[in-house]
């Protein structure tokens, strides 16, 4: 069995990824050795099969380096001083990563199997050691589009995002709920929701929000009952680097030989831990909603196509229906009144799952086979 050092296990794609792991009964083909930054010495968590009862230090190098494969979910930071520092002393094992340090650099893949196993495949002879999770909304898209893109039917894509505070970390998600809690009290407290006319009770809540106690010390403003439509720090050429990733890392992943420009405006939103994202696709070919949607659905067995009535789309295509599912929804699709080669799409995906933990389950998978 090969050995599996985990680091970082205890944020939430870390935990994710364990509970993934667990459902499949992964950590029967491996031995998992547990690693912590800040614990050494604590207890392991209760994973059947495993033998190591305490955490060990993630900052020893000598004993990574025994490891056949590491897989670190604790950020780039931990990244990249330590991936860099067993490379240099020459160590070979595979090196898995949710964060996006290493995405880009030339001796490592971004991975997401159902789009690029070939990619996986070729990287595997090639003896690249270094396997990296794709930037979320980037692995959700490509599980939802894979269909076209497989096709080679795409000339460009926009996109406008609905990004759940998952995505930010933790403590962004707990910040939305106390933000939310904090609105719904002040408004409960007064007994306002019997007594009171709406317009009256929007003011409470628009209070609420501007009072100096409303929890906003990591978003910095309001999101709740709002939006924030930037992700990440700006690039100089305007975008975001969210949006900047979008298409970088979508060309990585699909290997294209000729460009495909990606570009839209990403945006927060109050959704807990599931991405939407509403597409414009410029097709090169007039191609028929039919055969459009036939491509899509067909193209793995996670993505579903969801019928552009308005109760399928309410029951199926929102952030509640999909949340802790491995399920890809895409609806809403039909050509568009610009021309014949225009179509729109909208699509969702759990953050945590397609867009982080799962694809690095998966390899993890692939490179112990
Ligand atoms: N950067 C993404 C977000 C998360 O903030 O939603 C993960 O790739």
């Amino acid at each position: 069995k090969k050995s599996v050092g985990f680091i970082g296990w205890r944020g939430m794609v870390g935990s994710v990824l364990l509970d993934r792991m667990q459902k499949n009964n992964d950590f029967k083909k491996i031995k998992p050795v547990f690693f912590t930054t800040s614990q050494v010495g604590h207890k392991t968590p209760s994973i059947l099969g495993c033998s190591q009862s305490f955490l060990e230090d993630a900052y020893n190098i000598e004993h990574l380096k025994e490891l056949d494969i590491i897989l670190s979910c604790q950020g780039t930071k931990y990244t990249l001083i330590i991936y860099k520092k067993l490379r240099k002393i020459g160590w070979k094992g595979y090196w898995i990563d949710a964060s996006s340090a290493l995405r880009l650099k030339n001796n490592s893949i971004i991975v997401l199997d159902p789009i690029n196993m070939n990619s996986i495949n070729c990287a595997l002879q090639k003896n690249i050691k270094t396997f990296v999770g794709g930037n979320c909304t980037v692995s959700l898209m490509l599980m939802a589009l894979g269909g076209l893109f497989q096709k080679n039917i795409v000339d460009w894509v926009t996109v406008s995002t609905y990004q759940a505070v998952s995505g930010g970390g933790a403590k962004y998600m707990l910040e939305t709920l106390k933000q939310m809690g904090y609105i719904y009290n002040k408004i409960s407290l007064n007994n306002t929701l019997l007594n009171k006319g709406v317009l009256e009770i929007e003011k409470i809540a628009r209070d609420a929000v501007q009072d100096r106690f409303f929890p906003k010390k990591y978003f910095t403003v309001p999101l709740a009952g709002s939006l924030i439509p930037w992700i990440d720090i700006p690039m100089k050429n305007g975008q975001s680097k969210e949006e900047w990733k979008g298409a970088v890392e979508t060309n990585k992943i699909l290997d294209s030989k000729n460009y495909i420009p990606i570009d839209g405006t990403c945006v927060r939103v109050d959704s807990l831990r599931c991405h939407s994202q509403s597409f414009v696709i410029k097709l090169k070919n007039n191609i028929s909603i039919k055969d459009i949607e036939l491509w899509i659905d067909s193209h793995n067995p996670w993505v579903k196509l969801i019928k552009n009535t308005p109760e399928d789309t309410k029951k199926n295509l929102t952030p509640a229906a999909v949340t802790g599912t491995l399920n890809i929804p895409i609806g809403r699709v039909r050509k568009l009144n610009l021309g014949k080669n225009y179509i729109t799409a909208f699509s969702v995906g759990d953050q945590l799952l397609w867009g982080a933990a799962e694809p690095l389950r998966r390899i993890l998978n692939i490179l112990i086979s």
